[in-house]
């Protein structure tokens, strides 16, 4: 019986840690130690559905009219927090992707909340060090099916508008239905990085997700 529960304590703990790993399995997750882990469902031209594992994040928010702006702010704030503004004073390496909520019916030139989540490395995923900043939180995403468009490039406000456009026109097309409130914004490069920038647009499906046509 003791044998038997700890075969479930550590089968569970590889579960755990299989869904923040290692980057090399990834070609697009080249920058950081550790990737956020998924299975690929179907893949198509216009999109493909991943699936992820419940995995914890870092976060916090900033207001503005653009993007642009407010992504700056909070971003700060966030790597104050993994180098060390944090009750343990710890030092946590930086993971990717970095995801921005963004509300999806916010219009052009509205001010609006983004809400911006750096994924905690898989040390410190059940047991983060608690944030100085009161605005800094944590957050939890479900084991969850996506919808993902991949794009290169910088993600600018612009360019991740129509990016988000052209996966729901993708989406209606066959349709797919998914959560219309929110979407997310999905960065994996740093900004030293000049070349092969890797970026995404994931929206929730709502329901069982939808392939997409094969070519
Ligand atoms: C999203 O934007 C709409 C339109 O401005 C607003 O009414 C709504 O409260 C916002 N939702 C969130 C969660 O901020």
């Amino acid at each position: 019986m003791i044998f038997l529960t700890g075969v479930t304590v550590l089968l569970f703990a590889l579960t755990v840690d299989a869904r923040v790993g290692e980057s090399t399995s990834d070609s697009f997750c080249t920058e950081t130690k550790e990737c956020l882990q998924y299975d690929l469902v179907c893949a198509g031209k216009e999109y493909e559905v991943r699936h992820y594992g419940a995995v914890k994040w870092v976060t916090t928010e900033a207001e503005s009219i653009f993007m642009d702006v407010a992504i700056p702010k909070a971003f700060r704030k966030l790597l104050k927090y993994i180098t060390g503004e944090n009750e343990a004073g710890a030092k946590i390496d930086m993971t990717a992707p970095v995801i921005i909520k963004v509300n999806a019916s916010a219009t052009m030139l509205q001010s609006s909340v983004y809400v911006l989540s750096f994924l905690l490395p898989s040390e410190y995923q059940a047991n983060p060090p608690k944030p100085t900043d009161p605005s800094v939180y944590f957050t939890d995403t479900p084991d969850m099916k996506m919808y993902v468009r991949s794009y290169g490039g910088w993600m600018m406000s612009v360019v991740a508008k129509s990016q988000a456009k052209s996966l729901k026109t993708a989406l209606d097309s066959l349709k797919a239905t998914y959560e219309t409130d929110y979407y997310y914004n999905v960065g994996f490069n740093s900004p030293m990085k000049l070349l092969n920038r890797h970026n995404e647009v994931w929206f929730i499906p709502k329901g069982e997700p939808v392939c997409p046509k094969s070519e």
